[in-house]
């Protein structure tokens, strides 16, 4: 088949979007963004510092506390969350390609997974706007008392780089259900989708204010997000180290905190499993967004009858993956985000080869322009080895053995992630008792990354603090007032 090429996106938003504004950065600073295919600069965006943070969050609770939001009804809000998903919908293809652009993954994927994730996200909390409700609490006495759910407040959103649309509609769906505003921080690697919806939201009648975004780097746009007196609560997805920072710097004011971190997530693979579709969802649970997921199934667990044919399998799948131009249809693999990314993971190559692993595909830079990376294989991995204990966050996968069930339970508990987890077997009984032992936020049987606006997702232990998505994901945008009245 001909590989077509689609023309570039043209980029349309490079400001803050300030109170329904688009506004240079008060410091009239810009940072770059990078096409990771080419090492080409996209854009110049405003960067961002305290100053814009203020005045976003001055804007955002005045939206909160005056104005059309605060006395709209839920249903309306809801109808402009189903507003902004059916015009995202409508633009798909051209958002599709903004991201393929700005974060170097395949479009194919952009449009088959980001796209209509963040459309549906929009809907299902668009749902939720007119069914948060309190009760009626029959407490002792001669009283009436009852419960409110009513919105946390100014929210600030700081997000990663590896899923910028699907990122921005987890945390823009459940805040604007309940009632929120927003001061949002895009990552400094892909600012451009979540611009644009911004732009998007203000088209279809968000109220000026409600949805803030200020592009900017992290301990500077970000860290005044956290520390900001007006902020009522923060939620971040991005590395648990960055999450420690942010947990100190949001002690001052003490804010609400949800984290959505990294993972090194156990991928369990028993001899009576179904080795092919085994095989073939284990690529997917790994190179899939070019390793850079923290749900990444990096630790693959197989058992040692079945070992040397499921690596086989794997290293044939990763042979046939195709690399190159992310706005090439056809393409599978594109680039790493960034140099940053991309030295890190060949430096966790070069470790796993020092430290004796079997590296059966892959372990080079493919081309030598752009950040791309060959789907690196590694067998014969022990427990104890960097690539089997750290967050890698790229196309490298470690497969380790077992043969004994007690042990192996141990084995994939055995970090302080817990994010993830996946088991393969035809045993219904051995599925079900692992899911009940993994200690981690989601387990998939017999199949990898199935994400649902409505299955809560997020982390045990170091992997996170709270859930998205799900009635679990409006939680945290939630206060809960309780009103008492005599009746005396
Ligand atoms: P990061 O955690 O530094 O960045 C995520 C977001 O936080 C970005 O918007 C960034 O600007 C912001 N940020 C950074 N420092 C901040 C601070 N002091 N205060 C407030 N906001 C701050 O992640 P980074 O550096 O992009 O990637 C490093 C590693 O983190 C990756 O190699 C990967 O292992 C992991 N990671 C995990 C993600 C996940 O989905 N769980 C997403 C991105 C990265
Ligand atoms: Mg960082």
């Amino acid at each position: 088949m001909a590989t077509v090429t689609l023309s570039k996106p043209e980029v349309k938003q490079t400001e803050c979007f300030i109170d329904g504004k688009w506004l240079p950065a008060a410091s009239g600073k810009t940072f770059q963004t990078i096409n990771p295919a080419t090492e080409e600069v996209i854009a110049e965006v405003a960067e961002g510092d305290a100053e814009d943070i203020d005045l976003a969050v001055k804007s955002a609770r005045s939206a909160f506390e005056s104005g059309p939001w605060k006395n709209m009804d839920a249903r309306d809000r809801g109808r402009l969350l189903y507003k902004l998903a059916d015009r995202i919908e409508q633009d798909l293809d051209e958002l599709a390609a903004l991201e393929s652009l700005d974060n170097g993954k395949p479009i194919s994927d952009a449009k088959a997974a980001d796209l209509p994730l963040v459309v549906d996200c929009l809907r299902y909390y668009a749902g939720y706007a007119d069914k948060i409700h309190g009760q009626t609490v029959p407490i002792r006495g001669n009283y009436f008392c009852y419960t409110r759910k009513e919105p946390v407040g100014v929210v600030g959103q700081i997000i990663p780089w590896n899923f910028p649309m699907l990122m921005t509609a987890w945390k823009w769906g459940p805040a604007l259900a309940a009632g929120c505003t927003i001061v949002m921080k895009p990552a400094e690697q892909t600012p451009l989708t979540c611009l644009r919806m911004a732009q998007l939201a203000k088209e279809v009648g968000f109220p000026d204010g409600v949805i803030n975004v200020v592009p900017g780097y992290g301990p500077t746009a970000g860290g005044s997000i956290v520390k900001h007196r007006g902020i009522d609560k923060v939620a971040f997805t991005g590395e648990h180290l960055t999450a420690q920072i942010i947990m100190k710097e949001a002690a001052d004011s003490l804010k609400r905190l949800t984290f959505e971190l990294g993972g090194k997530s156990p991928n369990i693979v028993f001899a009576d499993s179904d080795i092919d579709l085994a095989a073939e969802k284990a690529h997917f649970g790994l190179y899939f967004n070019q390793g850079q997921c923290c749900c990444a199934g990096s630790r693959v667990f197989v058992e040692e009858s079945i070992r040397e044919e499921f690596v086989e399998k794997v290293a044939k799948l990763n042979e046939h993956r195709k690399l190159g131009d992310p706005l090439d249809p056809q393409t599978d693999q594109g680039p790493q985000v960034d140099q940053n990314q991309f030295d890190k993971i060949m430096k966790y190559i070069d470790i796993g080869q020092q430290e004796g692993a079997n590296m059966v595909t892959g372990g080079k830079r493919h081309g030598d322009k752009g950040y791309f990376v060959e789907p690196t294989l590694f067998d014969q991995v022990t427990d104890d080895m960097k690539i089997a204990t750290d967050e890698i966050f790229g196309p490298v996968m470690s497969v380790l053995s077992f043969d004994n069930y007690q042990d192996l339970v141990e084995r994939a508990n055995n970090t302080f992630y817990g994010l993830a987890a996946a088991v393969w077997t035809r045993d219904i009984a051995k599925a079900h008792n692992l899911a009940n032992e993994l200690r981690a936020g989601t387990v998939w049987v017999n199949c990898y990354d199935v994400f649902d606006a409505a299955a809560p997702f997020g982390g045990f232990k170091m992997s996170g603090m709270g859930r998205e998505l799900g009635e679990e994901g409006l939680k945290p945008y939630v206060e809960t007032k309780t009103v008492t009245v005599s009746l005396g």
